[in-house]
């Protein structure tokens, strides 16, 4: 099980996970998830949660003070089951990929905090985050929906988490390559491409081979950078070798 605490201003803006696969996994024990909002933590009549940036410029700053209270609480609880690290999520944090996921997935708390307005008080940074991640190389408003990204794809990684175990393991990344393509009857549609033949003939090892092919052929078409990491053994370079001659005629 990993327990899940996210510190946010917008908690409501979570429900999409107590949907699909993160919501069975919170109903069978494997994910649990809870909110901490700053704004409690406001000590001000008007519950303030942002500050004007020092030395001008547009825009707010989230507030130390209730951030850290929200933080400390989040860290008190964890310490009591299981120390966590505190990962704010960031554009200038470490990129997250399935391999990060995979990393997380492992862990027993992670404690998410989502960033609003221009993002939070250095301080906090300094002395209260151990990890910084980004979604990609882009800018959202809130700090929310990256949240949620993380806790998908770790949430699938879980045991238990998904119908078919083997499912996580075939998607694109978790070999360093992208997904082989899909279909699902009918194998005949009006004016569409047939079903590859060797995918309605039940031969385990040919249609294997088949989708090593294509996964190694898009990953060249699409993603050659993840190519680049990955050393292809003997078979490998065949059945890449194989598709470019295919494709190129
Ligand atoms: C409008 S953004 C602030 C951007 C900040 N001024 C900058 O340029 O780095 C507000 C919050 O959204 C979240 N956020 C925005 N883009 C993100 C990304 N690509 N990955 C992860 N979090 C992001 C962060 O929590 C951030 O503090």
């Amino acid at each position: 099980m990993i327990d899940i605490q996210i510190i946010s201003l917008f908690p409501e803006m979570f429900t999409p996970l107590n949907g699909s696969i993160p919501g069975r996994a919170q109903k069978k024990g494997l994910l649990k998830i809870s909110y901490l909002n700053p704004r409690d933590f406001a000590v001000d009549k008007h519950n303030t949660v942002d500050g004007r940036p020092y030395g001008g410029g547009p825009g707010m700053v989230m507030k130390f003070e209730p951030l850290l209270a929200a933080i400390k609480m989040a860290k008190f609880h964890q310490k009591t089951y299981h120390p966590s690290l505190v990962s704010l999520l960031s554009p200038q944090g470490k990129k997250f990929d399935q391999k990060a996921a995979q990393e997380l997935s492992q862990r027993k708390g992670l404690i998410l905090i989502a960033g609003r307005y221009e993002g939070i008080d250095q301080r906090l940074i300094n002395n209260e985050v151990d990890e910084e991640w980004s979604i990609g190389d882009f800018i959202l408003s809130g700090g929310e929906l990256a949240a949620m990204c993380l806790i998908d794809s770790i949430t699938r990684l879980l045991p238990g988490a998904l119908g078919h175990q083997e499912s996580a393991a075939q998607d694109s990344f978790s070999k360093a390559l992208l997904d082989y393509p899909h279909y699902t009857r009918p194998a005949k549609l009006d004016g569409q491409q047939n079903v590859p033949d060797v995918l309605l003939q039940g031969d385990h090892s040919a249609i294997a081979r088949w989708r090593l092919k294509q996964a190694l052929g898009r990953t060249w078409q699409r993603r050659p950078d993840l190519l680049k990491k990955h050393i292809l053994n003997e078979q490998e370079q065949v059945l890449l070798a194989e598709f470019i001659r295919e494709n190129s005629e």
